[in-house]
């Protein structure tokens, strides 16, 4: 039985489970979370499948305090204002990530920049703590349901693909938290929420919040101008590799190749080949190949959020 109330008990009891790269529905303020260790690229790749999103898209990193927020992203002043005046409750900031960040790609979509957030929930808060991990959560839902506010929500959209849901009743705000950019000097709205924009520029001594133009937005990756893009050009469905062209392999056979070569399953794990995606991306274009050439990757489950990810990487720019 996947749903139960959260006690002192079953907040442990959830904690190993997100140690040991379970998934873990547990309230929020704002909305459900749908949790796992965000340092673990194979549980953050059981989120995607649990969605069934049909693209990865980067995630909100859940800490208990501003304190370990900043040892995973680079605090500026604005960051470090708004996280002192709306922290902890539901503001998610966006900032660098230091360099060497224990979280995993797939948890920021491979971006160099994360969301963070400290909860005000205490079921939340109690969790954090008792996992000792950062806790990667988007919303507790199907892909294209509306967000899950009750314990009964999740287990009907999700049921068994998690490991356990904990209950607290109704989520208090029932909206998603702001996300705000933070990495320049001035705010920037990247999602409308529970904080609003004029509470933001009151704060921050602003006239007005700008709002992210749409096309700025990592509603998926690729869309963002910032995203990493290989420079190497991206071959999909290869079954030969051409000269000059490093290989990204898929499943136990395929073609021999004497150059740069990464498997992303050996085993066709779609799971561990999206935990690898965006690391073997990155890893080929740095051996200063012209071209990848890409393995067919089975369009189903998690295959079609990896192959979105690779018609963007291989497309035109
Ligand atoms: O209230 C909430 O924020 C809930 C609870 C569970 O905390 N979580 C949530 O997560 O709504 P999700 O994954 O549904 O939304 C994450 C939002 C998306 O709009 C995403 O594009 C943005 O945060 N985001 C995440 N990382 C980002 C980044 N590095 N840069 C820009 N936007 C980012
Ligand atoms: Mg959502």
């Amino acid at each position: 039985m996947p749903r139960v109330p959260a006690t002192a008990e079953t907040i442990d009891q959830a904690a190993l489970l997100l140690r040991d790269g379970r998934l873990v529905a547990f309230p929020t303020e704002t909305v459900y979370g749908l949790g796992a260790d965000a340092t673990n690229g194979m549980a953050v790749a059981a989120i995607f499948e649990a969605k069934g999103r049909p693209h990865f898209n980067p995630l909100i990193v859940h800490v208990p305090s501003l304190e370990q927020a900043a040892s995973l992203g680079q605090f500026g002043s604005l960051a470090h204002h708004l996280a002192r005046a709306f922290w902890p409750g539901p503001l998610t900031l966006v900032v660098r990530q230091v360099a060497g960040s224990p979280i995993a790609d797939l948890t920021t979509a491979g971006l160099d920049t994360i969301a963070l957030r400290v909860p005000s929930h205490p079921v939340a808060r109690a969790l954090m703590i008792a996992a000792q991990c950062p806790i990667a959560a988007p919303s507790a839902n199907r892909s294209g349901h509306v967000s899950a506010t009750e314990a009964h929500h999740v287990e009907a959209d999700l049921g068994p693909r998690v490991a356990m849901i904990l209950d607290a009743g109704p989520s208090e705000q029932g909206l998603e938290s702001t996300v705000i950019d933070a990495t320049g000097t001035l705010p920037v709205l990247l999602r409308p929420g529970g904080i609003t924009a004029e509470e933001i520029a009151r704060v921050t001594g602003v006239a007005s919040v700008r709002a992210a133009d749409v096309t700025a937005r990592p509603i998926s990756p690729g869309q963002l101008a910032s995203h990493y893009a290989p420079g190497a050009a991206v071959r999909l469905n290869a079954t030969n590799v051409a000269p000059g062209e490093a290989l990204l392999a898929f499943g136990p056979s395929g073609p021999m190749h004497a150059g740069p070569t990464i498997n992303l399953s050996p085993s066709s794990d779609l799971r561990e080949a999206a935990s690898r995606l965006f690391a073997a991306l990155r890893e080929l274009d740095a051996s200063g190949v012209r071209g990848i050439a890409v393995m067919p990757v089975p369009e189903t489950g998690l295959g079609a959020a990896i192959n979105d990810r690779l018609r963007r990487a291989g497309a035109p720019r």
